[in-house]
């Protein structure tokens, strides 16, 4: 597998994003991370580790791939947030926005609990995949249509374990 992102080049970027989440937030506001599971959990562990500011974390799940390596365009709701997000300043922290779908899905559930802000941070956005027009403040790194794994990313739940980002040769 090539790397395409080693992993030194993905930390030092996390922490970037780090300082500009809690550069525009308050420094007495609270920050409730959301992580998408099971792509997100590395990279929300190496953010939240780059920050000061108070922050709180949840987790949701949610399934649009089975087990390849093409959108099904369906998104299911695997596992809901613990605790209410109403009136909190809340960061959705997903692994990569590709159609987007999985993300506007997100978005609009979220949205609907009335929370006080909602932001988005990815680590890894492919602009030439997107179908849906949807919202996101903190991008890691823009990349090609590749499928790639690694730093949290799976195909068929294989390679989450890569400290570094590799392009899957199918
Ligand atoms: P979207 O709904 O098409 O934007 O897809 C988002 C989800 O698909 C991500 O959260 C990933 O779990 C998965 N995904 C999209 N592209 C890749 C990839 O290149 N490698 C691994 N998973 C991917």
């Amino acid at each position: 597998m090539n790397v395409l992102l080693d992993a030194a080049t993905i930390q030092a970027r996390v922490k970037e994003l780090a300082g500009e989440i809690e550069r525009d937030y308050p420094d007495t506001g609270e920050i409730h991370m959301v992580c998408v599971l099971k792509g997100g959990f590395l990279f929300m562990a190496d953010l939240i580790r780059a920050m000061s500011t108070r922050v709180t974390m949840d987790f949701i799940a949610v399934s649009s791939y089975g087990s390849g390596t093409k959108s099904s365009g369906e998104v299911r709701f695997e596992k809901d947030l613990e605790t209410s997000i109403e009136n909190r300043h809340i960061v959705i922290v997903e692994d990569i926005v590709d159609t987007g779908l999985t993300l506007k899905y997100l978005q609009e559930i979220l949205r609907s609990r009335a929370p006080r802000s909602l932001r988005t941070v990815c680590l890894l956005s492919k602009p030439s995949r997107r179908q849906v027009d949807v919202p996101v403040e903190y991008i890691g790194f823009t990349i090609e249509d590749k499928f790639v794994v690694g730093y949290g990313l799976d195909y068929a739940e294989r390679y989450r374990n890569l400290p570094h980002i590799a392009v899957l040769q199918e």
